[in-house]
């Protein structure tokens, strides 16, 4: 397991090899098994394989190639659809149409997806995560036809690898732990910390790409930029709203 774990690294491309049946199954009941917040089970996964369903899923997450080409799509969704519906079946009376069900339905779906990721690798598939998915989850909401408290939160690309990419870096351990409480960081410490990935021949290679000084400005100024970030938060509270999760008071 921790050999799976620690030889991680996102595929994006994939061959043409479908995965079998058997196997799906195991790797998405290895998602089921995921911890669930009061063993609610508040998710659901959509698994698109159909070209034509794919293709929309493509254009609706900026056309990124893995998309199209891998085999196998899940869409993780945070979902109080089912728990709600069985809630009024039962006589009780759900009060999960606010902000922190969102939230928490959330939680669910993420941990669904790094169990179905961790899964995935176990098998020999590899696996890329998409972020446009919150960025698109209207549109998404309209191809995937997901009802009233239920909203996208993650994708996974599911495949075999037709590409074997190197370990991605990350930051020395020590930067992303505090022992006991928190303890801020110094300038010093930042610099410290951010060194030996600045460094990589790789990131001076981006910064050329980027035209840029420096690899913050790289996100800052192109990855994900305040103008992007403000546009994506609104669009996402809207769909909160659409989806019946932002009843607060
Ligand atoms: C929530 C999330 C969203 C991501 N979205 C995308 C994406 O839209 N496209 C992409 O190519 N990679 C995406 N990634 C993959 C990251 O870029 C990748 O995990 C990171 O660069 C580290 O590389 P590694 O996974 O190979 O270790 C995403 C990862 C996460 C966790």
């Amino acid at each position: 397991m921790i050999n799976t774990i620690t030889e991680h690294r996102s595929i994006r491309n994939f061959s043409d090899k479908k995965v079998d049946k058997l196997i799906l199954d195991k790797i998405i009941y290895a998602g089921t098994r995921a911890s669930t917040t009061g063993n609610m089970q508040v998710y659901s996964m959509i698994i698109t394989t159909g070209q034509k369903l794919k293709e929309q899923l493509w254009e609706a997450h900026f056309k990124q190639n893995m998309v199209k080409q891998a085999p196998v799509i899940v869409t993780f969704c945070a979902d109080f659809n089912r728990f709600n519906k069985w809630c009024g079946q039962r006589k009780a009376i759900p009060g999960y149409d606010n902000f922190l069900s969102f939230f928490t339905a959330a939680i669910d779906a993420l941990l669904v997806a790094q169990n179905v990721a961790l899964a995935s690798e176990a098998f020999g598939l590899g696996i890329c995560y998409l972020g446009t998915t919150t960025y698109m989850a209207e549109k998404i909401i309209e191809i995937l036809k997901l009802p009233e408290y239920v909203v996208p939160v993650t994708t996974l690309a599911i495949g075999y690898p037709d590409e074997s990419p190197g370990l991605t870096d990350r930051l020395p351990v020590e930067g992303v732990i505090h022992s006991e409480t928190y303890k801020d960081y110094t300038p010093e410490d930042i610099d410290g910390i951010y060194k030996e990935k600045e460094s990589l021949e790789s990131i001076k290679q981006l910064l050329i790409e980027n035209k840029k000084e420096t690899l913050a400005q790289v996100f800052t100024d192109n990855r994900y930029t305040k103008k992007d970030n403000i546009a994506f938060s609104q669009a996402l509270l809207k769909v909160l709203e659409k989806q019946g999760f932002m009843k607060n008071e």
